[in-house]
């Protein structure tokens, strides 16, 4: 199948936007992670729900999933993957020029999650504030951070991937229950070293599909109802079909643009939705699965936390060296679309 730049929806075609990196090139420094201790695993919720391991792992991939104890904060997870980011990319709190928090599970609509986290850090030096594009923020964050670095508005930057998802969960609802769990991933991002760092981006919206991955009642306002907590919802196979196809669209748009085949991707760091996606647009983009970062199994859907949490664990393996072609791609809720390539340094 030749690969088009279009996606085709119920609503009609929307073409993808993709453009270089300019100016000075920006990289990943180091990066770091925070996972609850608190483990729910498929036989965990087949005693909660009426579901079963078999389900959940033929349908998803996911064998468990880490849960925040109550009362748990999405600024004390995203905390935690920052400093030990800080700690990887050797630098320090006062070093930071910008913290921007990628979340679908903000503690309350102000003050930002990243103010928070500037606070516990005692970044007083840099400027702070949450990117909302779902599953995509992580990699809508690391775009901002690019563009800030490429026109010397900041040297290093610190963008975090933050979610406590559970208590957005109805857990009468087995259709969505299943599937999502809390953690954080955090990069720092510096100048790049020559030849290396962000190469091409590309980045969509496309507001016709905004039903299809919802929390509360996002007619009325989600705080309409008072006291009511806002429950994630989706229309599960229609974002299904979506995610596969802007997979395959944008792996191809972004390595168009860098110059580099498809076939040289080292590494691709997916969001981790659900197993049979990464499957199914990997066997058609060209990659074995061995060159895709895929953990699941152990984490489910941890929104704008799965990117980072996977890529993080890839490095950590030593499965990314030095000049490798690293593609990081996400989708969600919006709907929402972004990815990148990167050369490793
Ligand atoms: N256990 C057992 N049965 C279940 C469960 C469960 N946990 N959930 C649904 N079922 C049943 C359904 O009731 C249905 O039964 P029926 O045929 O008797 O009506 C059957 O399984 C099939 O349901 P589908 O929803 O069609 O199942 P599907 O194979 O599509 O899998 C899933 C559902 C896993 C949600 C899949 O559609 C998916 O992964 N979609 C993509 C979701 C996604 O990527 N979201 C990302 C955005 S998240 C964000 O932006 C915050």
């Amino acid at each position: 199948m030749a690969i088009t730049n279009e996606y085709r929806t119920r609503s009609g075609a929307v073409a993808l936007r993709s453009f270089k990196a300019k100016g000075r090139p920006s990289a990943i420094a180091g990066m770091g992670v925070y996972a609850p201790e608190n483990i729910i695993t498929n036989f965990d919720l087949e005693k909660m729900m009426d579901t079963s391991d078999k389900w959940i792992t033929e349908r998803t991939g996911i064998h468990k999933r880490h849960i925040a104890a109550p009362g748990t904060t999405t600024f004390e997870v995203a905390t935690k993957a920052a400093r030990a980011a800080l700690d990887a990319a050797g630098i320090t709190a006062a070093d930071l020029d910008m913290i921007l928090v990628g979340t679908s599970s903000p503690d309350g609509p102000f003050p930002s999650v990243a103010c928070r986290v500037q606070n516990e850090l005692g970044a007083s030096g840099a400027v702070a504030w949450d990117t909302l594009a779902a599953c995509t923020s992580f990699v809508y964050g690391l775009s901002i951070a690019d563009a800030y670095i490429a026109t010397e508005r900041a040297d290093t930057v610190l963008v975090i991937g933050a979610e406590v998802l559970s208590r957005m969960l109805n857990y009468t609802n087995r259709g969505t229950a299943v599937i999502f769990g809390d953690g954080a991933g955090a990069a720092v991002l510096r100048p790049a070293p020559t030849g290396g760092g962000f190469k091409s981006w590309c980045l969509g919206s496309d507001g016709r599909g905004y039903a299809q991955v919802t929390c509360g009642n996002i007619e009325k306002g989600a705080y309409a109802a008072k006291d009511a907590t806002p429950f994630i919802d989706m229309v599960g196979p229609d974002v299904f079909k979506f995610a596969v196809d802007i997979f395959i669209r944008q792996a191809n748009e972004v390595c168009n643009t860098a110059g580099v085949a498809l076939e040289d991707i080292d590494l691709w760091v997916p969001h981790q939705a659900n197993f049979r996606i990464i499957d199914a647009a990997a066997r058609r983009i060209g990659l074995p699965l061995d060159r895709v970062a895929i953990n699941i199994d152990e984490y489910g859907n941890t929104s704008s936390a799965s990117i980072p949490l996977a890529l993080e664990e890839a490095i950590r393996k030593g499965r990314v060296k030095s000049g490798d072609h690293v593609l990081l791609a996400g989708f969600g809720s919006g709907l929402t679309w972004g990815a990148c390539l990167m050369t490793w340094v």
